[in-house]
Order: structure tokens, then C-alpha cells, then sequence
């Protein structure tokens, strides 16, 4: 089978973990690496056996040898990176968030309609065998009606302000950072947008969100609380209570791997399943499916709802005093 050759767009952290994983698939090859400067991608390129090494990121865009790019910059650059990429008629895997806000998000859907090319929001967790299970017990009714999904996703890590993440220029912070695992996660179980949108977040001295705490409401009452935070640390669990039953994951979000059924009278299920790499590998093995298939976005991840959870995002934000540079720009 002809390979899959990909394009890494930056050199920082995720790319590097990416880059490792993506030696787990069989029919990809990473061809490419586009960097700010030439140092940086010989660097990158030298470590991995990249034949291509640029120094710009549209260098990298214009590479006739590239099928798809994976997009793994700050926040604030993944709409622009994204559109010079689908402008060059490549398909796009663009780290999550998707966008700082939904204007962005809807400019790239058009960019990727107009240019026929495939885009994809790299939610991680979306993609991860534990997930399929869990979405197939949801689905099948095992827990009945779903009334109350509970997640949290809370680190305390020791960021310096020159991290990415402590950023607010960057679109660093809790929300963007990891807020978006739990409402991507609850905008999943749900499979819809929420109708009610409350909760605070804390805007701390270096200018980003540390910690969120969001209580959406859906068709019925039915909810979900949500917590995230980078100064807080909390057990990483979610669980999912439906009228005949609960879900349980005990760590959804570092490598989900394990979940439990508990449906009323009746014994405990577990599903297990070690995970490969550091958990990239699935969403690779999902855009191959895609491409090979021919389809322009993933069912398992479509655009409409990447464009869902960023207007989820922009409410959440909107009693909050936090604002990015962005936004000043909603058509992009
Ligand atoms: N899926 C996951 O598990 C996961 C985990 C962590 C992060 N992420 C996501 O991946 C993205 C990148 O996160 P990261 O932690 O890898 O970030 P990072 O280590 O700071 O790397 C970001 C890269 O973006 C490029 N860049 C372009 N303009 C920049 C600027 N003005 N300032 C800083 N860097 C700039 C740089 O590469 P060059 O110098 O080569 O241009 C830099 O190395 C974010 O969207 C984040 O949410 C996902």
C-alpha cells in the first residue's frame, strides 16, 4: 500500500511526541518539517530521518511531496497555519483547540469546502479504543437515558510565564488548554450543543485562566459539570450516569485505556485495552481511514462539532474576563 506521507508544521512538544508515535503506523512517513528557522527544523529533521527540512511554514505548505500536515503550534497561529496549508491543497490535522474562537473555526470549515481538502481537529482522546467501548454502551442504551455526565481534567504544573500555556497572547490558559477535553468529551456523550452555559473561571497575575468550573445544560435537563484547571491538581476521572446505570473512567484523560459498566442489579463490566505510544497513533489511524476513504472529515470527529465546542468555548469565556488578541478579528 502507497504510504501516507506527512508534514510536521513546528518543532515543540506535541510535535516531537507526534512525530515518535506516528513510527506505530505502518503506512505513514514523515517526509517533512516546516520550522520559524532553518536550525530548528535540521535540528528536528536530523533527530527523526526527515528528508525535508524548511525554514518557514509556508516552504513546508508548498512541498508537492506532502499529502497532510499536522498543525502543532500555539492556539492563536491554528487557524492561519491551517488555511496556508488547505490553500496549498493540503489535508490538515490541526492540534486541538481547533481555533481561539468560533469565527476562526467557521473560516476554516469554508477553507476546507472550498479547497475539497480534508481537516481535522486533533482531539486525542476521541480516537482511543476505550472510547469506541464507551460510546457503543452509551449508544446501545445500556445505562439508559443519559442525565449527568460528571469530568474533570486538572493538572498542577510548575509553568514558568514563558510557558506556552501561562500565554494568554499565545491562547495559553485552562480553557483552551484543557477545558477542551471535557466539553469535547461531554459535546460526544451528548451528541449536540449545550442550551444553557454558566459557571466562572479564575484569570490569575500571569494573565491566562488557571481554573474553570462549567455547568451546561442540554435538551431535558440533562448536564454536565465540568472542571479544568493548571494550577489545581484533582483526580482525572468521569463518569457518566444515565436512568439504568453509570460509566465510569477512572483516568480519561493521560491514557485512557480503562473503564468500567455498572448497570443497576447486575455485576460490574471492565474494558481494558493497553494504549499504543503515547496515544497519538489513533488519530493518525483515523485521518488514514479518512483519506483512503476519501472523505473530507472524520465522522468520529466532524468540523460542524469542532465549530460547536468552540461556540460552546466562546460562551464559557464570555462572563469571563478573558479576551486573546484574536479576537478582535471574528470573519479572520
Ligand atoms: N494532543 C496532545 O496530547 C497535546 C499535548 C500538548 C499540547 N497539545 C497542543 O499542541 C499545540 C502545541 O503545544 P506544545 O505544548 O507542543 O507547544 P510548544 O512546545 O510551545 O511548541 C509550539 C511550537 O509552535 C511554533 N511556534 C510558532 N509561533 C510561535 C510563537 N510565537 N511562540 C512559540 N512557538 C511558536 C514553535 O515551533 P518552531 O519554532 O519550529 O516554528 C514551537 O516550538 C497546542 O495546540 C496544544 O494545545 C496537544
Amino acid at each position: 500500500m502507497k504510504k501516507i506521507r506527512w508534514g510536521i508544521l513546528s518543532t515543540g512538544n506535541v510535535a516531537n511526541s507526534f512525530v515518535k508515535d506516528i513510527k506505530h503506523v505502518p503506512d505513514a512517513e514523515v517526509i517533512a518539517v516546516g520550522s520559524r528557522n532553518q536550525e530548528t527544523a535540521d535540528t528536528f529533521g536530523q533527530k527523526y530521518n526527515i528528508p525535508h527540512c524548511y525554514s518557514s511554514y509556508e516552504a513546508l505548505a508548498n512541498d508537492p511531496d506532502v499529502d497532510v500536515i499536522y498543525i502543532a503550534t500555539p492556539h492563536v497561529f491554528h487557524a492561519e497555519n491551517s488555511i496556508l496549508c488547505m490553500e496549498a491543497g493540503k489535508a490538515v490535522l490541526c492540534e486541538k483547540a481547533f481555533s481561539i474562537h468560533a469565527g476562526e473555526a467557521r473560516t476554516m470549515i469554508q477553507v476546507a469546502r472550498q479547497n475539497n481538502v480534508f481537516l481535522m481537529e486533533a482531539l486525542i482522546t476521541r480516537h482511543f479504543p476505550v472510547i469506541h467501548q464507551v460510546l457503543d454502551w452509551v449508544n446501545t442504551g445500556q445505562i439508559g437515558e443519559v442525565r449527568l455526565v460528571q469530568a474533570n481534567r486538572c493538572v498542577r504544573g510548575e509553568f514558568t510565564p514563558e510557558s506556552r500555556v501561562m500565554k494568554r497572547e499565545l491562547g495559553g490558559g485552562s480553557l483552551l488548554d484543557l477545558g477542551i477535553y471535557v466539553i469535547g468529551f461531554s459535546s460526544m456523550i451528548f451528541g449536540q450543543a449545550p442550551q444553557h452555559i454558566s459557571g466562572f473561571g479564575f484569570v490569575g497575575d500571569y494573565g491566562p485562566d488557571e481554573q474553570g468550573a462549567s455547568l451546561l445544560e442540554y435538551e431535558q435537563g440533562a448536564m454536565a459539570v465540568l472542571t479544568f484547571a493548571l494550577r489545581t491538581d484533582t483526580v482525572n476521572e468521569a463518569y457518566i450516569y444515565g436512568t439504568k446505570g453509570y460509566i465510569k473512567l477512572p483516568d480519561l484523560f493521560a491514557v485512557p485505556h480503562k473503564a468500567s459498566l455498572h448497570i443497576k442489579g447486575q455485576s460490574e463490566i471492565e474494558f481494558e485495552k493497553p494504549i499504543i505510544g503515547n496515544g497519538l497513533y489513533y488519530q493518525v489511524k483515523e485521518v488514514h481511514r479518512c483519506l483512503r476513504e476519501s472523505l473530507l472529515e472524520s465522522p468520529r470527529m466532524p468540523l460542524e462539532e469542532s465549530l460547536q465546542i468552540m461556540e460552546t468555548m466562546d460562551a464559557i469565556r464570555s462572563s469571563w474576563d478573558l479576551t486573546y488578541p484574536n479576537d478582535s478579528n471574528q470573519s479572520l
